[in-house]
C-alpha cells in the first residue's frame, strides 16, 4: 500500500507521514515552500497543488496501476478577511489550492485506483465550515465544497472499491490552530469546545486508519470535533 500525502512539510501532513513511515508503509509526501527534514527528503516531492502539471507528474512520478493507493489531502491555506474587504485574487487563491488542490491529486490518481479496484481518498475539511466565523468565508467556501465534491466522486466511483471520504477536523492542537491563531482566540476556541480540549494528532490517525480499513463509508465525513458545532 502507498500512502500519499499532500502539504505534509509541516503540521498534520508531517505527523501522518512519519506515523505511516515508522508502521513500515511506503509514503510519498508535497512541500511546497517548507523544505523537509533531511533524513524525510527522500520522501518527499517539491508541488504546488494549485498547479496541474506539478501534481500530474508527481502521481507519475510515485505511483503504478499495480499500487494500491491511499491520498490523504492535507495541503490547505487560510484567507482572513470579511467578504466587504476581501481581495478577490486572495479569496480564490484559498479556492484553487483548498479545493482545486484536492480535486487535481483526485483527478490525478482516480485512473490507477480504478484499474486497480481500489483507492481511498480523504480530504481534511474543517468545522469552521460548519459554524460561520467572520474573516472565513474564502477558507470555509473550499472546505465545505469537499463535501459536496467527494459524495460525487464517491458514488461514480463505489463499485470499484475506491472510497471518498472527509475528516472534518474541529480545533487540533497542530498545525494551523496551534501556529497561525493568537494564543488569546484559542484560550475563546478551547472554551467552545464541549470535551474541553484542542484535538491531538493521534485521534486524527486513528481516524484516517479507520477510514483505511473501511470499504463501506464513503461519501461521507467523520467529525473529529470533541462535540464543537
Ligand atoms: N490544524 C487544525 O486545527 C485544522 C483544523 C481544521 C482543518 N484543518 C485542515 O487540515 C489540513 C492540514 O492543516 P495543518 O494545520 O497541518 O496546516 P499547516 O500546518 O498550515 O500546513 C499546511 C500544509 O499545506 C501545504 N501547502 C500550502 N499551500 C500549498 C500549495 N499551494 N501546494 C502544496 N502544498 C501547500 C504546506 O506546505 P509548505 O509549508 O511546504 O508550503 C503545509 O505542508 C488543512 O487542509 C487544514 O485546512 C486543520
Amino acid at each position: 500500500m502507498k500512502i500519499l500525502i499532500t502539504g505534509a512539510s509541516r503540521g498534520i501532513g508531517l505527523f501522518l507521514l512519519k506515523q505511516f513511515k515508522a508502521k513500515g508503509y511506503d509514503v510519498f509526501g508535497t512541500f511546497s515552500s517548507t523544505s523537509p527534514e533531511e533524513e524525510l527528503k527522500v520522501n518527499f516531492t517539491r508541488v504546488d497543488v494549485a498547479n496541474t502539471e506539478e501534481v500530474q507528474s508527481w502521481i507519475n512520478l510515485v505511483v503504478t496501476e499495480e499500487d494500491d493507493i491511499v491520498l490523504l489531502n492535507c495541503a490547505g491555506i487560510n484567507y482572513n478577511s470579511t467578504a466587504r474587504r476581501a481581495d478577490v485574487d486572495d479569496w480564490m487563491h484559498v479556492i484553487d489550492v483548498n479545493l482545486g488542490g484536492a480535486f487535481r491529486t483526485i483527478n490525478a490518481v482516480l485512473p490507477l485506483m480504478y484499474k486497480k479496484g481500489f483507492g481511498r481518498i480523504i480530504n481534511f475539511s474543517s468545522v469552521v465550515a460548519q459554524r460561520g466565523i467572520p474573516g472565513t468565508s474564502a477558507y470555509a467556501a473550499s472546505k465545505s465544497a469537499l463535501w459536496g465534491m467527494s459524495r460525487t466522486i464517491a458514488v461514480e466511483n463505489a463499485k470499484k472499491n475506491i472510497t471518498v471520504n472527509n475528516i472534518n477536523l474541529g480545533y487540533m492542537n497542530a498545525g494551523m490552530t496551534l501556529n497561525d491563531v493568537p494564543e488569546k482566540l484559542r484560550e475563546e476556541m478551547l472554551q467552545q469546545i464541549p470535551i474541553g480540549k484542542l484535538g491531538e494528532l493521534d485521534e486524527i490517525y486513528k481516524t484516517v486508519k479507520y477510514l483505511v480499513e473501511n470499504d463501506y463509508i464513503t461519501g461521507t465525513s467523520i467529525d473529529l470535533n470533541g462535540g464543537l458545532f
